[in-house]
């Protein structure tokens, strides 16, 4: 098995200081919103554990079967990369599945892990070491900063980046364009990127993949006002927001809110801001995109990438593209 995984932390005060000044700045804006990465502390990564095993929300799953199904030709076939990098890893059980069913035995390879969250970071570190003779390093860290670190260090070796769960689908149009390109900007030949997506499908499924009637999706939304309570001093009166899932066919996505079920002040002592909310007033916290595969490899092309290859789940609910340099 492999040598003990190597940990980059962030420093505490620094990160509790950016996540006031984003609250603060986007709390401000119109629509009010948050950024969804905040979703993600210790509780709220383990939410989203659960989300990924409800019956409602298929693209874990989807995305699951296909890896499985395809590990060896996803990594690269013939072209096996040296170092891996996901950006976003989670809990990291995609990762360990495609390295085990992918890689062959004996192989070296580095994976470096780069997520917001300590402790996804410490599970999927242990899930991945646990499978192969891998070298593995995690980053707390956001995307762009994962993304920075790995340029650093660029040797010869080829490098295969991991977007997977629809992560993008988090982006706006315009904000994915920007990622791929940068992305694509980090890479050179011999690379390529490994990118799941989910795909436009009827709007009452798609709703339940976002308000399911266990109501752990809502949990997960609301827990960001807990986190904001518990890091920023704030008090955000719980029963006193509810989760709200749209599906927005003209944007093709589905967008998440927390909607304020009365007039009410919050005050977030580290953020220095006090505000009143109207009844019904929405907080956004995420968007989730959806794409048709064309539309995927348009945009990877677009945006510089070569060679597209996809793989397509049966009921066509989710695709996997590579595409490389
Ligand atoms: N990347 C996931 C997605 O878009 C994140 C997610 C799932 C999510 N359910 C959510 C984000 C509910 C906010 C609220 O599917």
């Amino acid at each position: 098995m492999s040598a003990p995984a190597l940990r980059e932390r962030r420093d505490p005060r620094e990160a509790v200081a950016t996540f006031a000044a984003d609250v603060r700045y986007y709390l401000t804006q119109q629509p009010r919103q948050l950024p969804s990465r905040y979703l993600y502390d210790a509780l709220g990564s383990a939410l989203f554990d659960a989300i990924c095993e409800l019956p409602w929300y298929p693209i874990t799953r989807a995305e699951m079967r296909l890896i499985r199904g395809h590990a060896r030709d996803l990594l690269g076939g013939a072209e096996l990369p040296d170092r891996l990098v996901e950006l976003g890893a989670g809990n990291g059980t995609k990762l360990a599945t495609l390295v085990s069913l992918g890689l062959p035995d004996g192989r070296p390879l580095s994976i470096e892990l780069v997520d917001v969250s300590p402790a996804a970071l410490r599970t999927a570190a242990s899930a991945v070491s646990a499978v192969a003779r891998v070298q593995v390093l995690t980053r707390e860290a956001t995307y762009e900063d994962g993304l920075e670190l790995m340029e650093t260090r660029r040797g010869k070796e080829r490098v295969l980046v991991l977007f997977l769960g629809s992560n993008i689908g988090n982006f706006d149009p315009v904000g994915a364009e920007q990622f791929l390109r940068r992305i694509r900007r980090a890479l050179g030949p011999g690379d390529a990127l490994l990118l799941g997506t989910d795909l436009v499908k009827p709007e009452a499924e798609l709703l339940l993949a976002y308000d399911d009637p266990l109501q752990v999706t809502a949990a997960f939304n609301r827990n960001l006002l807990v986190r904001i309570n518990r890091e920023l001093d704030a008090n955000f009166e719980l029963e006193r927001f509810r989760h709200l899932a749209v599906w927005n066919p003209d944007a093709s996505r589905a967008e998440m809110h927390l909607v304020s079920t009365g007039r009410q002040r919050v005050h977030i002592g580290r953020a220095a801001l006090n505000l009143t909310l109207l009844e019904g007033e929405r907080i956004w916290t995420e968007s989730s995109y959806k794409y048709r595969p064309e539309e995927v490899r348009r945009l990877l092309w677009h945006c510089g990438f070569r060679e597209c290859r996809q793989w397509i789940d049966e009921p066509g609910r989710f695709v996997l593209t590579r595409a490389a340099v």
